[in-house]
């Protein structure tokens, strides 16, 4: 695996904007918390994958779905994000049981990532901060990379009726046809439905959740 990337300045930025985040407030008061990511850990469980599956949560911060997928006995579990504060609330969290996860701290559209090896790859509410058509070409081809063929991909963006902005920041909200033609057609989709999200604060924010697998067919690894 090649050595870690120099981050650039708009990496610093964007990375000091969600050290803040995770600064000045406890995880239960930011705006996109829930007490469990339930239809993430449904959708999981009915994937039927062996409990030793590769499974990457793109951008887990504080969520407790990495808690989740450990009492249901999943071993090969990486979480990664562009805070260091959101990771090491989680790791103070799960006390011993942090050695079980692999933690990653890095920008999902440029940090490392082993070739064909996650068979599941999970994001709540991070690809849709990627707004420039560049940032999501790099966040597909990572995709395209670290997934296995036949590998499965859940996600969940801002739908058309959500506000414009998330966490002060502005987002790319997603209908599904315009999803699935920045996602390209190595996807399938397997299922999807919208759901509505209301943060601590009393804002709507409705969501839309896909589920969709890798063709096995998928023989494409995008250059780095
Ligand atoms: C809105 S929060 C969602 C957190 C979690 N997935 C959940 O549903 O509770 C977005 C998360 O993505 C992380 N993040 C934002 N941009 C990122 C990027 N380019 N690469 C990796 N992580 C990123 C943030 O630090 C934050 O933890």
């Amino acid at each position: 695996m090649a050595g870690p990337i120099r981050p650039t300045s708009t990496e610093m930025n964007l990375k000091n904007h969600w050290e803040r985040a995770y600064s000045t407030k406890p995880a239960e008061r930011l705006g996109w918390y829930k007490p469990h990511l339930q239809t993430s850990l449904t959708w999981i469980k009915e994937l039927g994958l062996r409990m030793d599956a590769p499974i990457l949560d793109v951008g887990g911060g504080a969520s407790t779905l990495v808690d989740d997928l450990l009492v249901e006995g999943y071993q090969s579990i990486t979480v990664l994000d562009i805070s260091e504060k959101a990771l090491s609330s989680v790791r103070a969290r799960l006390g011993e049981r942090a050695e079980l996860i692999t933690w990653l701290e890095g920008d999902i559209t440029s940090v490392d990532l082993p070739a064909r090896h996650y068979e599941l790859w999970h994001d709540r509410a991070v690809f849709h901060f990627l707004t420039e058509p560049e940032q999501q070409r790099q966040y597909r081809d990572q995709l395209l990379r670290a997934l296995k063929p036949g590998g499965h991909f859940i996600i969940a963006t801002f739908a058309p009726q959500a506000p414009p902005r998330c966490s002060g920041l502005p987002v790319q909200r997603y209908s599904l046809e315009q999803l699935e033609s920045t996602l390209g057609k190595e996807f399938e989709l397997m299922r999807n439905h919208k759901e509505l999200h209301i943060t601590p604060g009393g804002v709507e924010q409705m969501y839309l959740y896909c589920q969709y697998r890798l063709r096995p067919d998928n023989t494409m690894e995008p250059a780095r």
